[in-house]
Parts: C-alpha cells; sequence; structure tokens
C-alpha cells in the first residue's frame, strides 16, 4: 500500500512573549491509503496543532510533510489552498458553517469554490442531495445553521467535508459536543465514509469513537510515544473487544 499523508521530523514551535512553545517535536508517522486514524492524548498535548500543520492549514517549523508524494512546503499559499479544498475536507468543531446560508447552501459552497472539480450545477445538487439522505439531514436542508440540532450541524458539517470528494477527512473532536446517540451516529457514518475508501485522521478523547478506528496513535508532549493497531472496523466487529483492548493500552499509558 502506499503512503497517502507521510509526516517526517515535524516541528511546530509558537513563540508567545519571547517565550518559546515547542508544541510538536520531531513528530513521525504515515497514513496509507484508506486508513482511518485516531489521535489520542492529554489536553494540550498539541492534537489539535498536528491536524492543522499536517493539513497545510498552518505552517510547519521545520519537518516534511508530504501529501501523495507532495512536499507540502514547496507548494505556493495558493496551490495549498487548492489540495486543502479538493483533496482534504475538514470537520472541525471551532470552523462553524455560515450563518446567513442555509444548511444545503453550506454544503454545496465548496463545490463552488472549486476550480480544479469542475462538477456542473446539477451533479453537485444531486451529490449534496444524496449526501444529506446518506447523513439523515435531507428535512433540514432549507434551515438556518441556527434551526438544527447540535449532531445535525455536525452531520451537516461532515456533508460538507466529503461534497468534493475528498482522499482524506481530518476531524477535530468530531462527537465533541454530540451526546452518546449522535456521536454514535456520527462514528457510524465515518466509519461508513471509511469504508468506502475516504482515509479519516481524527482526534478524539472518547474511548468509545477511538475504538472504532483501525489504528490509534498516543501523542504526548508533542511527541508520538505509541500506537496501537485494531484493524478494520467492520459492522460485526466485536465492540468490547476492542474497547478492552484499547483501555488497556491507555492504563499502561497513564491516560
Ligand atoms: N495559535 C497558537 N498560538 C500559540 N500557541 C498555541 C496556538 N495553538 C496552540 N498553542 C499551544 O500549543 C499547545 C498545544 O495545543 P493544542 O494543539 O491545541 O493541544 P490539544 O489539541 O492536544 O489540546 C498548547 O500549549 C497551546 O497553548
Ligand atoms: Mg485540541
Amino acid at each position: 500500500m502506499s503512503d497517502q499523508l507521510r509526516v517526517r521530523n515535524l516541528c511546530k514551535t509558537y513563540i508567545i512573549n519571547k517565550r518559546q512553545n515547542n508544541v510538536l517535536r520531531n513528530v513521525n508517522f504515515e497514513i496509507e491509503q484508506g486508513e482511518m486514524v485516531a489521535i489520542m492524548g492529554p489536553s494540550g498535548s498539541g492534537k489539535t496543532t498536528l491536524l492543522y500543520t499536517v493539513s497545510g492549514m498552518d505552517k510547519v517549523t521545520a519537518g516534511n510533510i508530504e501529501f501523495f508524494g507532495k512536499e507540502l512546503s514547496g507548494l505556493s499559499d495558493n496551490e495549498v489552498s487548492n489540495v486543502r479544498l479538493n483533496e482534504m475536507g475538514f470537520v472541525f468543531q471551532q470552523m462553524y458553517m455560515l450563518k446567513n446560508l442555509s444548511i444545503y447552501d453550506n454544503i454545496i459552497l465548496p463545490a463552488y469554490q472549486s476550480k480544479e472539480k469542475t462538477y456542473t450545477r446539477k451533479e453537485i445538487n444531486g451529490y449534496a442531495v444524496e449526501l444529506m439522505h446518506k447523513l439523515g439531514i435531507t428535512e433540514v436542508a432549507d434551515n438556518d445553521i441556527n434551526e438544527v440540532s447540535g449532531g445535525q450541524l455536525q452531520r451537516a458539517c461532515i456533508c460538507r467535508s466529503l461534497i468534493n470528494k475528498p482522499r482524506i477527512i481530518f476531524a477535530d473532536e468530531p462527537t465533541g459536543a454530540l451526546n452518546q446517540q449522535s456521536s454514535s451516529e456520527v462514528m457510524k457514518i465515518l466509519n461508513q465514509i471509511n469504508r468506502e475508501g475516504t482515509s479519516i485522521m481524527l482526534v478524539t478523547h472518547d474511548q468509545k469513537v477511538a475504538a472504532k478506528c483501525e489504528r490509534i496513535l498516543y501523542i504526548e508532549d508533542g511527541n508520538i510515544r505509541d500506537e496501537i493497531r485494531l484493524g478494520k472496523c467492520g459492522e460485526s466487529s466485536d465492540r468490547r473487544e476492542r474497547e478492552k483492548k484499547l483501555s488497556t493500552w491507555l492504563m499502561d499509558l497513564g491516560w
């Protein structure tokens, strides 16, 4: 299998009031095409910073990020924006939808922004309808974003992240604001999207969420300390066994 994302000696340092904060220190990992990987670790360990830097949203201090053989730091800002728009999807808690647009308009917006993916209006509409149906939010398509529940809004964010058929989805605590039932629905959808071929890299605190991922990386003090491979989560996977394995591993790490 070929690497989709290859991260080498990634360092990220923030300087605030002349004080250096080395948030990521020599991080190395790969994500294979079609993989579903969770990032866990204590609060402040650099998980969000990791997602931001590997997805080109934020500049690295040092190191290499290769996305399908393309070195991100070798691309212009414009080229990085295009990779992000066309090849990557984002489900970030703090990335709100636009307030003056309906759910539907928010979902299709990235498709209209893309110059690379030349879908027709009809195709975009058809795909948006298909996605909304799959994620069960058809009935709120014309609602404003403040007229839907947290779970519906998160599912709309996932639709939006998928509209340009990305190769990988980056998600920061995608279930963080959801109750147990919505969280499990969102994970069911992410698992399905992943089985259909889209890679997923997600940050989570929730062991139930992480247990549905193929591989879990544990980050501490800006470094990957360990990883565990649970394998693909199929519909008939033994949920309890996966959760137990993960929980034992996390306990050994002092989680
Ligand atoms: N934009 C920023 N400017 C300065 N410091 C930041 C910035 N973003 C994050 N940090 C610092 O980086 C560290 C890691 O933050 P973060 O990646 O958000 O951790 P996590 O997501 O694991 O909780 C924290 O000490 C935080 O204060
Ligand atoms: Mg975070």
